[in-house]
């Protein structure tokens, strides 16, 4: 088992490339499965998620090979409809296999996520959205299990945009009769690149990333050469590590628009921010102050960024008040930061951050993969040596992180975890 220990750091220098976004990913994988042709997907992160979608897949019939970056899918006949408890207890996304099997196949067997650390995250806006075209659904023994002789459209309502419902049901209209239509669907970029991934395929989606989607069905769908979109969440993650040093740095390859909540809350803290086509650059020699914060669905600040976030207003003047709308545990970071000395207190859904003199390292776990990018951030501006254990949370969405903050300059390191 291994660890991450970070000491206190210079101000981080120099620029970086962000990589290919792992929850664009996911679904696009999940998607391979109603093609018939070859799907080359390139840009995608060498992240051990992307490895237990890939094994999900072969599971069920794909074939998959690795060619430099790029992963090539085909799936030229299903061998299981199953996804077994093993692969979706590890990871949530393989829920999104759901959609393609039953419209490319007409059943599935899949079992319910259940909770996680960070909530209960139910599935029940999927299902409902796949009885309202015409799945026949049945829940027993921790399973799900559906059945269609052929999915039609609907009109489909939305009670809160989930991402992964708008996901899974905007796969399986692709291949309905006539159009359905997704209202107060999910907008989050990686919501248009599916979308973008799927019309390449040759579906005809549109309206992604407006909140009102339109899928009018066609009778197959071929293969494509697809480039994931950059990860707007490591993007972020580099922002904020800059700012807990005072930092200056460049991330190459990331479109601004994907983060306008983190720049504007990044900019109200005292950051200089210089928005590119496709770059960022931070400057936070300043000093910074905390600002509030709340967590919405997309266009508004992301849920994925609010530890980060937390850590960084430990670090700084004043008080501020992060307010979680999405997740309802998703505070588990912050008995970790109280650990190293920060000043948080929560009341229900929001933490109240108070400044402190300074935080002090400590041995600390990362309860999940953005508490433990939370405790990298705390541990680049806190006192002294912070060990992190649990990170295989960390590798599940970062891709070479410690190596990336080294070229930085940052005082970080892994190594093995005593016994
Ligand atoms: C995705 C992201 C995750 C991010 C989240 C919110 C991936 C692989 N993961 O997760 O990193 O934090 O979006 O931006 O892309 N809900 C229901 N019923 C449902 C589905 C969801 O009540 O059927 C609730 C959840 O419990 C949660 C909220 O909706 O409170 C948001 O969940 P959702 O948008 O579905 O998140 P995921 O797709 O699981």
């Amino acid at each position: 088992m291994e660890k991450i220990i970070v000491k206190k750091s210079a101000p981080l220098s120099g620029s970086i490339s962000i990589s290919g976004s792992k929850n664009a990913s996911l679904p696009i994988l999940a998607a391979t499965l109603l093609c018939t042709g070859k799907c080359t997907i390139k840009n995608v992160p060498p992240l051990s998620d992307v490895k237990l979608m890939c094994s999900l897949l072969e599971s069920l019939g794909a074939k998959i090979s690795f060619e430099g970056k790029n992963i090539i899918v085909c799936v030229p006949k299903l061998k299981s409809h199953i996804a077994p408890y093993e692969q979706v207890s590890k990871m949530r996304a393989s829920f999104l296999v759901m959609g393609p099997l039953l419209a490319r196949y007409g059943r599935t067997r899949i079992s319910l996520p259940g909770g996680c650390p960070i909530g209960q995250r139910p599935v029940d806006l999927h299902l409902k959205g796949f009885a309202a075209m015409g799945a026949k659904i049945n829940l027993g023994h921790g399973y799900v299990e559906a059945k269609t002789d052929k999915l039609h459209s609907a009109k489909i309502y939305l009670d809160f945009p989930s991402v992964g419902a708008t996901e899974n049901l905007m796969m399986a209209a692709t291949l309905c009769d006539g159009q359905t239509i997704i209202e107060n669907a999910a907008t989050e970029p990686e919501i248009v690149d599916l979308a973008n991934f799927l019309n390449n395929c040759g579906a005809k989606i549109s309206g992604a990333g407006l909140g009102t989607i339109c899928i009018d069905g066609v009778n197959e769908l071929s293969g494509c050469e697809y480039n994931v979109i950059s990860d707007r969440i490591e993007a972020g993650t580099f922002m904020v590590a800059a700012a807990a040093t005072h930092g200056c740095i460049k991330l190459e390859n990331i479109p601004p628009s994907h983060l306008k909540p983190v720049i504007a809350k990044l900019r109200e803290m005292g950051a200089v921010i210089e928005e590119g086509e496709n770059h960022i650059s931070i400057d936070a020699d300043a000093k910074l102050k905390c600002v509030d914060i709340k967590t919405l669905p997309y266009p508004g600040f992301p849920t994925d960024m609010q530890a980060q976030m937390g850590a960084l207003m430990s670090t700084v003047q004043g008080t501020g008040i992060i307010t979680e709308t999405i997740f309802e545990n998703r505070f588990l970071y912050v008995s970790e930061l109280q650990r190293m000395g920060a000043n948080i207190k929560i009341d229900g859904r929001c933490a109240i951050i108070d400044e402190v003199r300074h935080i002090s390292g400590a041995r600390v776990n990362a309860t999940d993969l953005r508490c433990g990018a939370a405790l990298i951030i705390a541990g680049l501006a806190a006192k002294g040596d912070t060990e992190i254990g649990s990170i295989w949370h960390i590798e599940r969405g970062y891709c070479d992180i410690v190596e990336k903050l080294q070229r930085l300059g940052a005082n970080i390191e892994k190594s093995e975890c005593d016994l």
